[in-house]
This record gives structure tokens, C-alpha cells and sequence, in this order.
């Protein structure tokens, strides 16, 4: 994970249960608060569990004016998972459990590979700068609404425009479309500054297109990374996938084994 941020293996058929003892297993904590747990209405019934689908409870396409459908096509901006919490998310783990006959494919930014391309006078701009990232604003800018009251669960939170990732110490742009604005800025600058790292990010030569196969499990590491789902016809073909994201807080301890 720290040399490439985002590993693939084919054919792996995790049952719920099963993926979420793994993600423990591999990074601790699990998140719970990364996105449609903001809903409140998962089908899944477990908060860890994220639901990355277009089907309802009983397996049927959601409708195209479905809040939960508009919701989820969120996705589609860049984004690094649960920016928008503290914690935020540090590996996200994306189990493939129905995928349509069509392209239906998920983009990966390296956003170290990123940073290390920006120019000697913008790393220097950069330093020691803080984001607000908030998903009210990145699903406001679509023109999904939320409700004074799930508004009041959704404040965002502060963090590093670029991270250091520990082990590694490579340096990362750590910007997303939940990233509002930078702090002490005023906003329209900030906005420009964040939509330009975001524009130099998703360069080709930064992105990784994968073209999903069932039983896939993707993992990516949200310091280091953003993603976005590419559009389908999504009226037509379901699509299932079960994500779990671990917790950014300090690492587990490395056990060695046989000592
Ligand atoms: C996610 C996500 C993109 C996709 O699971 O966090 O953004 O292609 N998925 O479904
Ligand atoms: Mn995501």
C-alpha cells in the first residue's frame, strides 16, 4: 500500500461479514460515518458496510429522481473518502459483487505522484495551508440538498492540504471535491487554488482506470489517492459493490511474528 496506494486482486468472493473481519484485520478501526450513513437508511444493516450500489432493498433499480440514486451519483466528483469527518478514512476496501455488461469503471488519482510533478514555487504556496472539506458543500455543488437537520451533522472538518504519509514520508495533495475551502483565504481564492490541484491531479499520467470484474476487491489509501465513478446506463443495469474504510488514526503496531 505505501509503494503503489492502491492494490487490486481479482476473484476474491467476500460475504459481508467476511470483508469487514478483514478490514479490522489489515487496519483496525472501521469508519462508520462515511457517507450514506449520513442518509441513515443503509439496506445493509451494518454502519461499517457502505452500500455503493443503484438497487433498493429488493434488488430493484432505484428510480432516476430517487434521493438515495442522487445521493450516491456524489460519487462521480473526485473524492477521497470521509474527508469531510475527523478521523477521516485511511484505506478503503471496495468488494465487486454485481457489475454491469458495460463499462461501468472507477478512476484513481495518485495524488503523491502529484505533488512530487507541482513546481518548487507552488509546493512552497502550499505549505502549511488547511482545507475545510464538507460533503453538504461538494453534494450542494450538484444540487443535492440536505435538511437543517441532517446540515447540523454534516460540519465538516479541517485538515493538511498536503499530508505526509507515515512509513512512506512521501508527500500528497490532499484535496477532493469536498474541499470547500482553505483556511484564513478568502473563499473564491481558495476555490481556485484547490479546482487547479484538483485539475493537475487528474492528468492522465496520474490515473489508473479500473475496469471492474465481480469478485474484485479494490483497496486505496484516501491520504494518497482520490477516486470517482465513471458514469453508465444505470436505468438499465444493476450494479452492486460493498465498501468498508478503515479509520485515519495511528497505525497499529507491525507485530513481527515468531518473536
Ligand atoms: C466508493 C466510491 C466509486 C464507484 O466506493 O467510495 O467512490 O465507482 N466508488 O463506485
Ligand atoms: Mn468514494
Amino acid at each position: 500500500m505505501d509503494e503503489y496506494a492502491i492494490l487490486v486482486f481479482r476473484d476474491q468472493p467476500f460475504s459481508d461479514e467476511e470483508q469487514l473481519a478483514f478490514a479490522q484485520r489489515l487496519d483496525g478501526q472501521l469508519h462508520s460515518r462515511t457517507g450514506s450513513a449520513v442518509l441513515g437508511n443503509s439496506r445493509l444493516g451494518h454502519e461499517a458496510l457502505s452500500d455503493i450500489s443503484n438497487v433498493d432493498e429488493q434488488g430493484e433499480i432505484l428510480k432516476s429522481a430517487d434521493r438515495r440514486r442522487m445521493y450516491g451519483l456524489g460519487n462521480r466528483l473526485w473524492h477521497t473518502d470521509a474527508s469531510f469527518q475527523d478521523p477521516p478514512g485511511r484505506y478503503s476496501m471496495l468488494s465487486a459483487r454485481i457489475v454491469p455488461p458495460v463499462g461501468a469503471d472507477t478512476e484513481f488519482a495518485d495524488m503523491r505522484a502529484a505533488y512530487d510533478a507541482l513546481p518548487p514555487e507552488i509546493k512552497a504556496q502550499l505549505e502549511g495551508l488547511r482545507v475545510h472539506h464538507s460533503i453538504a458543500y461538494s453534494r450542494q455543488t450538484l444540487g443535492f440538498e440536505f435538511s437543517e437537520e441532517e446540515q447540523e451533522k454534516l460540519k465538516g472538518a479541517v485538515h493538511p492540504l498536503v499530508r505526509t504519509i507515515p512509513r512512506s514520508h512521501r508527500r500528497s495533495l490532499y484535496v477532493a471535491s469536498h474541499a470547500s475551502r482553505i483556511i484564513d483565504w478568502p473563499v473564491p481564492e481558495g476555490r481556485l487554488l484547490l479546482r487547479d490541484l484538483i485539475e493537475h491531479a487528474t492528468q492522465p499520467e496520474f490515473v489508473y482506470r479500473h475496469a471492474w470484474r465481480v469478485g474484485d476487491l479494490v483497496i486505496w489509501d484516501n491520504r494518497a489517492t482520490m477516486h470517482r465513478a465513471r458514469p453508465f446506463d444505470d436505468a438499465k443495469y444493476p450494479r452492486e459493490l460493498r465498501r468498508v474504510t478503515t479509520l485515519d488514526i495511528a497505525e497499529p503496531a507491525i507485530v513481527a511474528s515468531g518473536s
